[in-house]
């Protein structure tokens, strides 16, 4: 090999080559060579093969053209979250399956259907992934001692949840919710700061085509739910032939699902049935009728919806949803961005003190969907600030610290350090759509200077390559504001 093809060589491969070999020669003896079978094996295990392993069922990888929208929900319910002055906070993606049976009730869609099981190694607890973030949160309320703080506490969550649902536009097996819950205070008052967070959510989101659903689902006085509860079942008992097997059985246990099933039949079943509203104990009514002021007071707009029951069991008293009113043409038309309630019983239920409560979930791929088709543009100006090329070794040693100098000072900068050429490295700055590239060459490092391009119309100059005016000359062109990171 002569001098030219051995300095074409990566080094770095050149030092893999050497350990590959080594290991040849541990597993092989120097100069021996590897059985045939041996060398046939790796040859199957190096083959390139399809891309056998799929992403499962209902769960989507999410590219950084999308995540810009991901970003801007995020960031948006957190900015709504900490005006309501709430607090971050996260639980578990896994829990006591128990947890969620015990809070959601197991005859829901939730628990019976769509919930997945996690293999814990030992065997000995029943684990989930969980379905929804509220099970989680009271009991990390209760586990975490939160009832000897001022009450209510208010907490915001945001992250992945999982259900197994049969997938389709707007509905998935993973998907990720964002919402509050704020525990410690029974009032009306806070239903109403509650709607209003998501409506504000999705009002800075810039978001129209969306209605805010209204109801109560009264409480477990005997005067009350139960009461109505009674009267669905006659209703179901009357019409039993017209409702789904699933439905049949469920009006027994648990009438209030016939409202959340997905089949037609079911739906004009329990759009004929009693309302809850003609049902409810004397406190339910009026706690009703105050949130119904306090929105109006606010100029929430909303709309009272005696149907709507929502698909968990440990609903009491409020009840709301926001449904996307896109047009029929739209698949999100119709269906829930987010919802949420009351949940008075719960802390209870799950081992601690009566605690009122309220929360609400929003759905972040719904909420995207909605974007797109609302036409909210999100912008994103991913070019960098400006592009750090290099001209030989000891530009390129000095162009690693400057970028980090760089960095420091708030500029966001691209850099191709890997190439040697300066021609491919300008290509990168263009397909980088930057409008600035800085080059240090051999020369200007021993100079302690630095060539300004302006990408656009090509032309040079010098700058001084001390940081202390670097800088200030960089940042008179970017011309905008750079936040210097400490
Ligand atoms: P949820 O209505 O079951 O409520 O879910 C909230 C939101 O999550 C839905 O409105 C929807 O946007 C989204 N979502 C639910 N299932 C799917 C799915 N399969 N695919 C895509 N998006 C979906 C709850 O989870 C309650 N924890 C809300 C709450 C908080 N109640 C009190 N506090």
């Amino acid at each position: 090999m002569n001098q030219k093809e051995q300095s074409k060589k990566d080094p770095d491969k050149e030092i893999q080559k050497s350990e590959d070999d080594k290991k040849n020669q541990h597993h092989h003896g120097r100069g021996m060579q590897k059985p045939p079978e041996e060398e046939e094996e790796d040859i199957r295990a190096r083959a390139p093969i399809a891309l056998v392993v799929k992403a499962p069922r209902g769960m989507q990888d999410v590219l950084w053209e999308d995540m810009r929208y991901w970003d801007v929900v995020n960031d948006t319910f957190k900015q709504v979250c900490t005006s309501f002055n709430m607090k971050h906070v996260s639980v578990p993606v896994v829990e006591e399956a128990a947890l969620f049976e015990r809070s959601i009730g197991e005859s829901t869609d939730v628990v019976e259907k769509e919930m997945f099981f996690v293999k814990d190694r030992s065997g000995s607890s029943r684990l989930a992934l969980r379905p929804e973030f509220t099970a989680g949160v009271a009991r990390a309320y209760l586990e975490n001692g939160m009832s000897s703080k001022p009450q209510p506490v208010k907490m915001w969550y945001s992250g992945p949840v999982f259900r197994h649902d049969r997938p389709q536009a707007g509905r998935y097996r993973q998907l990720t919710q964002f919402g509050a819950e704020v525990i410690g205070e029974g009032h009306s008052i806070i239903d109403v700061q509650v709607i209003h967070l998501a409506y504000e959510t999705y009002k800075a989101l810039q978001l129209d085509a969306f209605r805010i659903d209204v109801n109560t689902v009264g409480c477990m006085n005997k005067n009350c739910r139960p009461a109505y509860l009674n009267s669905i079942k006659r209703h179901a008992q009357d019409n039993t032939r017209k409702l789904c097997a699933d439905c049949r059985r469920r009006a027994k246990i648990n009438p209030l699902r016939i409202f959340d099933c997905k089949e037609e039949k079911c739906q004009m079943v329990a759009n004929t049935a009693p309302k809850i509203t003609d049902h409810l104990c004397e406190d339910c009514k009026n706690h009703y009728q105050n949130v119904i002021r306090y929105l109006q007071d606010l100029g929430i707009p909303f709309k009272e919806n005696p149907r709507l029951v929502r698909g968990l069991d440990y609903y009491t008293r409020t009840a709301f949803e926001i449904i996307s009113t896109l047009p029929s043409t739209d698949p999100l038309s119709g269906m829930a961005l987010g919802g949420g309630g009351r949940y008075d019983d719960l802390i209870h239920l799950l081992g601690g003190p009566p605690t009122p409560a309220i929360g609400f979930s929003g759905g972040i791929e719904r909420t995207i969907m909605q974007m797109k088709s609302e036409g909210v543009e999100v912008k994103v100006d991913d070019a960098p600030d400006v592009f750090l090329a290099h001209l030989g070794d000891l530009g390129r040693r000095r162009s690693v610290k400057l970028l980090d100098d760089l960095r420091r000072a708030g500029f966001k900068v691209g850099e191709a350090f890997h190439k040697d050429g300066i021609k491919s490295q300008l290509r990168n700055a263009d397909r980088m759509r930057v409008q600035w590239t800085l080059i240090l060459g051999q020369k200007e490092a021993l100079d302690n200077t630095i060539i300004l391009r302006n990408m656009e119309s090509g032309m040079q100059e010098i700058l001084d390559l001390n940081l202390d005016s670097l800088v200030p000359a960089l940042k008179k062109r970017l011309r905008h504001e750079i936040q210097v990171i400490h």
